[in-house]
């Protein structure tokens, strides 16, 4: 984990690691029509710090496996638990989306915000599924195109960072393709790529490099995380976080 230090260092203090918001998951919770008095089992994949595991522990009657393979973010995600009463709610489990050990129809509910990317988007719904019962539920972040075409320095970009970065359409055809029946899309505005995410993590930037000396990978870090911001800031109409709903047919 040597390598994730410094990232671990500069996400671990923020509310979220990723675009996203409470209104924003709330509206994914009424739009699966989850029902907030069943007492549901979820999994909520690539927590971080736990925004949306203690959002989901705050509204539902549900216990909540959360799962990362960073235990910085876990232990924080534990911490923030405990000061909210929801510990009894939250079981962290450290490990990685790609070897999770639960057991065939387990889960009511597949959640994971911004974080599926990171075994990709078709890989990740086709995996997941065996875990979900059928009719369960799942919901996903994904990076998505909201126009049909691009600035090719935009497209380039992404294309390196994420190939399968791709439009709703395609997202939603994969989705139908894998045993799911897809039953809501919506796309995260603005504020929660900028007021939830990226201002205060600029806002942090000069406490990180003091923290870890100005060195040269943490200057590095800086440098692509500005590089992320200001790219999106210039083509911000072009994409987005879409949210994936759907359901585990037979
Ligand atoms: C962009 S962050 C999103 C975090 C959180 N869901 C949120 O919205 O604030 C992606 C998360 O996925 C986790 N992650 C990355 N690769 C992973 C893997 N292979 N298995 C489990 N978690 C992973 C990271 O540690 C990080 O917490």
């Amino acid at each position: 984990m040597e390598d994730y230090q410094l990232l671990i260092d500069l996400h671990k203090r923020a509310n979220r690691q990723g675009p996203g918001g409470d209104a924003e998951s709330e509206k994914a919770l009424s739009l699966a029509r989850i029902d907030r008095s069943a007492p549901l089992k979820i999994a909520d994949i690539g927590c971080g710090t736990g925004a949306s595991t203690l959002l989901l522990a705050y509204l539902l009657k549900a216990q909540i496996t959360a799962v990362d393979f960073l235990k910085d973010f876990l232990n924080v995600l534990e911490d923030r638990a405990e000061n909210m009463g929801l510990s009894e709610k939250v079981t962290p489990l450290c490990c990685s989306m790609d070897k999770l050990p639960f057991g065939d129809e387990e889960f009511d509910v597949f959640w994971s915000e911004g974080a599926i990317y990171n075994i990709g988007f078709e890989r990740g719904v086709i995996d997941w599924r065996r875990f979900l019962k059928v009719g369960g539920l799942l919901v996903v972040s994904e990076i998505t195109w909201i126009t049909a075409s691009r600035p090719s320095e935009l497209q380039k970009y992404w294309e390196g960072e994420y190939p399968e970065i791709d439009v709703a359409s395609s997202k939603v055809g994969v989705l139908e393709q894998t045993g799911y029946s897809p039953i809501g899309y919506f796309v995260l505005p603005e504020h929660c790529w900028l007021e939830n995410y990226y201002r205060p993590i600029q806002n942090s930037f000069k406490e990180f490099l003091n923290r870890n000396g100005n060195s040269e990978e943490a200057r590095a870090i800086v440098e692509a995380e500005n590089r992320e911001i200001e790219l999106y800031e210039k083509y911000k109409t072009h994409y987005s976080y879409g949210v994936y709903i759907a359901r585990k047919l037979d």
